[in-house]
């Protein structure tokens, strides 16, 4: 299989749009399905790396939750060489993981990424300098919010670090659909037609809830961080950093 499938999912009219699940055809384009639809992902990416250069501590975890083909993972082993630590990738799907462990398998280092199939909620964090969940708190059932990131934070050690990206929801509904329409344009210029765009937005609705900039931040201050800012905007997308 090519590492660079193209995205055309939702190329022809599906009828009746299935909710979005992250199965074997999805995994068969991811990489280009989510750089092509996230703007400023590679950024993202290249900036964990970046976190992690300056956060991972010797003999600690670093957790990235939600880890799909390892991207993240990946991005931070590069820059962590040496340092004794463990990358833990944690995804719920199978298919995911699998192709996940052959991309990882073709790769050499020796910081070791280890892969656990679970949902994240019920995954042990324990001496961690750096939790990362990069798209993937959006799926998690809104009522399961709070204690993810509690446990996350408890499982930090004093002056970890937390990044957290997430596709946003905007305050009044006149902003949500600005910036939802720069993000539609943004996509039509990666090569998206308005079927494709309209098509794979009635199959995420339900599957993917976004929150407001305000309530991340207030949630990581509940939970007791010292610090928390996005670092990255664009459009409807953001990253946040926070600081045990
Ligand atoms: C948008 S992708 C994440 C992209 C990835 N972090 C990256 O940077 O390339 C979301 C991932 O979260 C996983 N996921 C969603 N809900 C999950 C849960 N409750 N537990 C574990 N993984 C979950 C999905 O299977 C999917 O692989």
């Amino acid at each position: 299989m090519s590492d660079h499938s193209h995205d055309n999912l939702f190329a022809q009219p599906l009828g009746k749009v299935p909710g979005f699940v992250f199965d074997e055809a999805v995994v068969a384009v991811f990489p280009d399905m989510i750089s092509r639809s996230v703007p400023g992902y590679a950024t993202i990416l290249s900036h964990c790396g970046e976190l992690a250069s300056r956060y991972v501590q010797p003999e600690t975890n670093c957790y990235d939750l939600g880890c799909s083909l390892g991207a993240t993972s990946l991005a931070i082993q590069s820059r962590i060489e040496g340092r004794q630590a463990t990358i833990v990738g944690i995804d719920n799907s199978q298919a995911m993981l699998e192709r996940c462990t052959e991309i990882l398998q073709k790769k050499h280092s020796n910081t070791s990424i280890k892969l656990l199939h679970q949902d994240i909620s019920d995954t042990e964090i324990t001496n961690a300098s750096m939790v990362v969940m990069n798209f993937t708190l959006q799926f998690i059932p809104m009522a399961q919010r709070l204690d993810l990131v509690e446990k996350i934070y408890a499982g930090l050690n004093p002056g970890g670090c937390l990044v957290i990206s997430e596709k946003l929801r905007f305050e009044p509904e006149s902003l949500n659909s600005l910036l939802s329409d720069l993000h539609h344009r943004f996509k039509r210029a990666q090569g998206y037609s308005s079927l494709e765009i309209s098509q794979k937005r009635d199959s995420i609705e339900n599957v993917l809830i976004p929150e407001t900039l305000d309530t991340h931040l207030e949630r990581l201050r509940a939970c007791g961080f010292q610090s928390a800012s996005p670092w990255f905007q664009c459009f409807n997308f953001c990253s946040l950093v926070a600081i045990k």
